[in-house]
């Protein structure tokens, strides 16, 4: 590093004398196009449903949806990803694929009211689908073969997600979900080799042009509790840490990173955010493609839960968690602020 004169000569403060200044010298900047809008849209309801652990969101029904879609559009969010919460649950999952499935509906109906001028994403996992709520295909743990075969996989005991089986379910769900106008497909089940899977099915399919956003960095991590709640899929027995990431590793993120890179994503994504903004970093050095960053449900409940007790200054505190992200490195950042940021911004 260049060393200077020093003080007196030096005197930093003189660029922290107005928020003019301080506007000017700001060397990280929030815009809402780096904002991507979560959204839950929930099958057979007839009213958008409050998520206890997340005040301010909703499982929204067909017309709630398109009426938030709306409002985040006219803030400037660079785009809206969707999970869905079915109805019906099944072992394998079959409402995720399903044509007439609660995101393929719901994609349809965005696509039809916004064309081309948002970004529609869909979250691609079967956990919201599995009456299980795993992420994948479970078979009896044999204790033997490799981990893609029902080998050891630490999914609960003597169950565990066959990797392979399961990569066959997600070809078929980022059909269904391009079919209904997906711009972007995000697989968050963090399988080996998911990537390479869902781009061939796509090209095969005919959506070349459909890319994807891959969770490649996801983390096995605490933060995710309110999720589970809106998403209405805790897993009913044993964790995901057979699949996800521990939390100590910062390699391993590389290397995911770099295997998705090599099986054709177009952008990676490290979650949680605030927990791993060194991760974002690293990821943000190493990769040539727009580096996105979630954050998930239990940053947004913290926040939440120590503003409405008066302990936090609530808007303040979201918008430096958003700058922290993005000076991290994030290009985009997913986040359930993302309209009231995006509005503020203005
Ligand atoms: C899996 C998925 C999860 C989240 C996004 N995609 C849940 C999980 O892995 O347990 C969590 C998002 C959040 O906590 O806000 N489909």
């Amino acid at each position: 590093m260049r060393t200077g004169p020093g003080f007196p000569i030096e005197r930093p403060r003189r660029l922290r004398g107005s928020a003019a200044l301080r506007r000017m010298v700001a060397e990280t900047r929030l815009h809402p196009a780096d904002l991507v809008l979560p959204m839950f849209v929930k099958e057979d309801i007839t009213a958008p449903v409050p998520v206890p652990s997340m005040p301010g969101v909703v499982q929204h029904t067909l017309d709630s949806l398109l009426k938030a879609g709306h409002e985040a559009v006219e803030a400037g969010v660079g785009g809206l990803i969707l999970f869905g919460v079915p109805s019906t649950k099944d072992g394998r999952g079959s409402a995720a694929d399903d044509p007439e499935g609660v995101v393929q509906v719901a994609l349809r109906h965005l696509r039809s009211e916004f064309g081309d001028s948002t970004v529609l994403m869909a979250d691609l996992c079967l956990d919201e689908y599995t009456d299980h709520g795993h992420c994948g295909i479970l078979v009896p743990e044999s204790g033997t073969g490799p981990a893609g075969t029902g080998g050891p996989g630490g999914s609960g005991p003597g169950w565990a997600v066959d990797n392979d089986a399961t990569l066959e379910r997600y070809a078929d769900i980022a059909l269904a979900q391009a079919a209904a106008g997906a711009h972007l497909v995000a697989p968050s089940g963090m399988m080996d080799g998911q990537v390479g899977a869902i781009r061939s099915a796509l090209d095969s399919g005919g959506f070349g042009r459909v890319g994807i956003l891959a969770y490649s960095a996801k983390y096995a991590s605490a933060f995710y509790g309110p999720f589970r709640d809106a998403a209405e899929c805790a897993p009913r027995f044993g964790d995901r840490s057979g699949y996800q990431q521990d939390p100590p590793n910062l390699a391993e993120a590389l290397r995911e990173v770099r295997l998705d890179l090599d099986e054709g994503a177009d952008a990676v994504m490290v979650k949680p955010a605030l927990a791993y903004l060194d991760v974002i970093r690293r990821v943000r050095d190493e990769v040539d493609v727009p580096v996105a960053a979630y954050q998930v449900s239990g940053e947004y409940a913290m926040v939440e839960a120590a503003a409405a007790r008066g302990w936090i200054d609530r808007e303040r505190v979201i918008t430096e968690t958003l700058t922290s992200i993005r000076r991290a490195g994030a290009d985009i950042v997913l986040s359930y602020w993302a309209t009231e940021a995006a509005r503020r911004l203005h």
